[in-house]
């Protein structure tokens, strides 16, 4: 018995009358189609957990709804009819993903077994994956929250990824989790025991980047006083994370390929290869196809490092996980600040909702924690999520109307109306948090994106403008 129907495609009303019988006998649900468009509104509709389909249909055909089904889930069975016994129909099926065949004329009790088993191994898939997250939880994977359909099917393709060795390219906005995806990746893997090593290719200097991946030799250079190994190298049997590749020099990148290519490299200063066991996961928050149009990124190592490209959702599109992280986060940095459990206001939640998130759940866990420390009571109130200003009006000092903090010029004192309550720590804290950030856009606009102008400009280090980034969930522009 299942709580998930079982979709019937056939177009002969005595043959499928007769099958939906003897299913519903067994207790299950079926829904009926005569033909491919009807299954595939059903497929969306009614999401069956088995689909039963006749390869010849009036209109489509099997193979059709067979795709369309393993489009919507990978994991959803499939059984095909043929009424010809025709074995090189059912064999393409199967290579297509069919779990199974059955020869018209179809044997009832045969077709209720069959159904039986795919609902058992859809079964165990499922728990298969909640098993394999609870066990790489434990050994220290990151707990990824989110509901969301498309989160959720990233999730799958995770764990699909995870079962291979292939070269993941994690692409997506700044702040969506590509970090925190490829260390579950890697915890998920068969190296979960073997190391997890990062390099952010955008935060090294150009020059320095090569003897970070590769290490070098005493004496490769002025000031190379002893041998050091690169990441490549303390990678071996574990995962390798180049972050941020869309930002590796050009030259590099052919010696990151014939790394990838051939598994083997030479430490700078060094004319030995060293062999290399490492899974490479890479992420970026451009777009490598762009950048290769732009001649920026090698079209051969583009296509080495996305043999399995997974794309993460900006926030705005995962409406549905908003209100889950903002109380995962609540959750957790009450815990970690010692504070009572707080609730949301239904305005607050209602903000949260409405907002872009530009810089993702980078940007709604900083929110959360900041209105974490700030809120009083036992309640987290609009005032004390400070959410940064649409994008269309930059440059006043609150977020949205209806917030406490609001600096008027005209009224001679510009900090008249700023929200003064709490501690004075708390205050200053939120005068200085709001006037960073626009600072920090101002500059980045002020130079078009360009970091290592705005750094200059702010006069900060570069590795402290990608730090404020980060902090304050500013995405690239
Ligand atoms: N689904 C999620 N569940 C829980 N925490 C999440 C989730 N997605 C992101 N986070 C948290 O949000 C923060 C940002 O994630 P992460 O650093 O992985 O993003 P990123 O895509 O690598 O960003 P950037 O491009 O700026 O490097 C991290 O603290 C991460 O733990
Ligand atoms: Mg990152």
């Amino acid at each position: 018995m299942s709580s998930f129907p079982v979709l019937l495609v056939e177009d002969k009303d005595s043959l499928r009358g007769m099958l939906r019988h003897a299913l519903e006998a067994q207790g299950h649900v079926v829904v009926e189609a005569r033909d491919e468009p009807e299954a595939i509104q059903h497929l969306r509709q009614s999401r069956p957990a088995v689909v039963l389909t006749d390869l010849k249909l009036p209109t489509g055909d099997g193979f059709g709804v067979l795709r369309a089904a393993k489009e919507l889930d990978p994991e959803l069975q499939v059984v095909v009819m043929t009424a010809y016994a025709s074995i090189q129909d059912a064999v393409t099926a199967m290579k297509e993903g069919a779990m199974d065949f059955l020869a018209k004329p179809v044997d009832p009790d045969h077709l209720v077994l069959m159904v039986e088993r795919a609902i058992a191994q859809r079964r165990i898939l499922s728990e298969y994956i909640l098993l394999k997250e609870e066990l790489a939880e434990r050994r220290g994977a990151p707990r990824i929250i989110g509901e969301d359909p498309q989160l959720r099917h990233v999730l799958r393709q995770l764990h699909r990824a995870a079962g291979t060795d292939a070269t993941v390219l994690l692409e997506g906005e700044s702040g969506t989790g590509k970090e925190l995806f490829a260390r579950a990746l890697h915890a998920f893997s068969q190296r979960a025991d073997g190391p997890f090593v990062a390099i952010n290719c955008a935060a090294i200097p150009e020059g320095l980047l090569e003897t970070e991946l590769f290490g070098h030799e005493k004496g490769a250079f002025t000031g190379a006083v002893g041998r050091k190994p690169g990441r490549f190298e303390m990678a071996h049997r574990g995962t390798l994370f180049l972050d941020e590749v869309g930002d590796m020099p050009l030259g590099l990148q052919a010696k990151i390929l014939r790394a990838l290519e051939e598994k083997q490299f030479e430490r700078v200063g060094s004319a030995s290869s060293l062999y290399v066991d490492a899974r490479v996961v890479a992420a970026t928050n451009r777009n490598l196809k762009a950048r290769v149009a732009e001649c920026q990124f090698r079209e051969d190592l583009y296509f080495r490092l996305s043999v399995f490209p997974i794309a993460i959702p900006p926030l705005r599109d995962r409406a549905v996980d908003v209100p889950i992280l903002a109380r995962h986060f609540i959750e957790r940095f009450c815990r970690d600040l010692n504070k009572q459990a707080l609730l949301l206001s239904p305005a607050a939640l209602d903000e949260l909702r409405a907002y872009g998130w530009p810089g993702n759940v980078r940007e709604l866990q900083n929110c959360i924690e900041r209105a974490v420390i700030l809120s009083d009571g036992d309640t987290i109130h609009r005032r004390h999520l400070n959410l940064s200003l649409p994008p269309a009006e930059p440059g006043r000092l609150d977020g949205e109307q209806g917030h406490a903090a609001k600096a008027t010029p005209a009224d001679g004192n510009p900090f008249a109306q700023i929200d003064l309550s709490g501690t004075m720590t708390e205050a200053v804290r939120r005068v200085t948090t709001v006037v960073e950030r626009l600072k920090l856009e101002e500059a980045l606009r002020n130079a078009r994106g360009n970091k290592a102008l705005a750094a200059a400009a702010l006069q900060v280090s570069y590795k402290a403008l990608l730090r404020k980034q980060r902090e304050h969930g500013i995405g690239d522009t």
